[in-house]
C-alpha cells in the first residue's frame, strides 16, 4: 500500500468513525486506523498520528460532525450543550495550530445557524460542512501551489522544513504544492532539500518520502547542516508551512523554522511562508500572543534510539514550534494572493480578517 495514495483523514463510508493514516509509523509501516471514539481521535491529534495544521483542521471538522451524530438525545438544548463540551474537548488536543479552533468553530457556527431546524437535519449539515472544509483545503493548497510555482526557476534548489506536504493537508500540501505543480508541468530538474526536523523527524520521515514519490531529486539534511548547504549556494528559495500567523505577519511553525529564516536572511535567500487564510489569526497582534506547545522530554532523549541516548536527570527543552519574525519573511503565500509587508494591510486588502 502506498501511503501517499491514501487520504490523511476521511469520514468512513458508513459514517461510523474516521479513517486516519497513522503518520507516526511512516515511512516504515502504512496503517489506517478506524477511530470511532472521540477520545481516540483526540489522542490521534495529540500524538501526531494526524498532524499538520490544515489536516488537523479537517480532522477536527469531521470529529465534531461525528460527535454530533453520536449524541443520543432528541432534546435540542441538551444537544447543543453536549456539542459545545465536545468542541472544547477536541480544542484541547493541541494549542498552536489555529486551524483546529477555526474548523471546530466553523462546524459549531453551522450547527447554531440551524438551531431552529430538526436535529437530523442539523446532524446531516455538519457532515456536509466537514466535507466542505476538506474539499476547500484541496483547492486552497492548489492555489498556494500555483503562486509558489510562479516563484520557481527550472533547476532551482528549494529548502523546506518539517512537513507541510500532502500528509499535512487534504492534498498537495502548502509548502510542497509548488513542487507538485512543477512536476505536473513536466519539470524534472528541481532539487528539493528536506531538513530532517528534530525531534519528530517530519522532514526525514514524511517530506522526503513525499518528494521522492513525486519523482523529485530529493536530499535529506540534518537541521544543523542548513547553514552549510545555504553557504554552498545550492538553495535558491525556501518554502515553509505555518501553524498560526499573527496579524503583523509573525508566523509560528515547526521548531527550527525561525533559525532557517535567520540563516536565509544572512545568505540572501528568499524565505516564503505558505499559509491558508484559515491559518492567519487576525485576533492576535503579534507572535508573542501565539501559544507554543511544549512536548515531552522523551521525544528528544529516547524516541528514535534503541536505548535512551541522554543521561537520566538531564533537563530537556522541547518546544514544538517557534515564531519567525515578520521582518525575516520575504512573503506570505495565501490562496488569495502573495502578501508582502506590511502584512496586516496586505491581509486586509485580500479580504482576510473581514
Ligand atoms: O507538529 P506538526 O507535525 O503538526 O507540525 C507541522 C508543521 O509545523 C507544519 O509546517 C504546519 O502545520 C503547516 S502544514 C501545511
Amino acid at each position: 500500500m502506498n501511503a501517499l495514495e491514501l487520504d490523511t483523514v476521511l469520514l468512513s463510508p458508513d459514517r461510523s468513525g474516521l479513517d486516519i493514516l497513522d503518520q507516526t509509523l511512516l515511512p516504515g509501516e502504512v496503517k489506517v486506523l478506524h477511530l470511532q471514539r472521540l477520545e481516540d481521535i483526540w489522542e490521534a491529534i495529540r500524538v501526531l498520528r494526524v498532524r499538520g495544521a490544515p489536516a488537523i483542521g479537517v480532522c477536527a471538522g469531521y470529529a465534531l460532525a461525528l460527535a454530533a451524530a453520536q449524541i443520543e438525545t432528541e432534546n435540542k438544548e441538551e444537544f447543543f450543550r453536549r456539542l459545545g463540551e465536545r468542541r472544547d474537548y477536541l480544542a484541547s488536543a493541541r494549542p498552536t495550530a489555529v486551524n483546529l479552533f477555526w474548523a471546530l468553530d466553523r462546524v459549531m457556527a453551522k450547527a447554531l445557524s440551524l438551531c431552529d431546524r430538526p436535529l437530523p437535519e442539523i446532524r446531516e449539515a455538519l457532515f456536509a460542512e466537514a466535507h466542505a472544509i476538506r474539499r476547500e483545503d484541496i483547492a486552497i493548497s492548489r492555489s498556494i501551489g500555483e503562486i509558489g510555482f510562479s516563484l520557481l526557476r527550472p533547476g532551482c534548489g528549494i529548502l523546506t522544513h518539517c512537513n507541510a506536504g500532502t500528509l499535512a493537508t487534504a492534498k498537495y500540501g502548502t509548502a510542497t504544492a509548488p513542487m507538485y505543480i512543477a512536476r505536473e508541468k513536466g519539470w524534472t530538474d528541481l532539487r528539493v532539500y528536506c531538513d530532517e526536523t528534530r525531534p519528530l523527524l517530519q522532514g526525514a520521515r514524511l517530506t522526503s518520502l513525499e518528494m521522492l514519490s513525486a519523482g523529485l531529486d530529493t536530499t535529506l539534511l540534518c537541521d544543523n547542516a542548513a547553514s552549510s548547504l545555504m553557504k554552498s549556494g545550492k538553495v535558491d528559495i525556501i518554502f515553509v508551512g505555518c501553524d498560526r500567523v499573527a496579524r503583523n505577519g509573525d508566523a509560528a511553525n515547526k521548531i527550527g523554522t525561525s533559525g532557517v529564516a535567520i540563516l536565509a536572511k544572512h545568505y540572501g535567500i528568499p524565505f516564503y511562508v505558505c499559509a491558508p487564510s484559515s491559518t492567519i489569526d487576525m485576533s492576535i497582534a503579534s507572535g508573542a500572543d501565539i501559544p507554543i506547545e511544549k512536548r515531552g522530554a522523551e521525544e528528544v532523549t529516547e524516541m528514535w534510539y534503541k536505548t535512551r541516548m541522554a543521561p537520566e536527570g538531564v533537563g530537556v527543552y522541547n518546544p514544538a514550534f517557534d515564531v519567525t519574525d515578520a521582518e525575516l519573511i520575504t512573503g506570505i503565500i495565501t490562496e488569495k494572493g502573495l502578501c508582502k509587508a506590511p502584512y496586516e494591510e496586505a491581509f486586509r486588502s485580500l479580504g482576510i480578517g473581514k
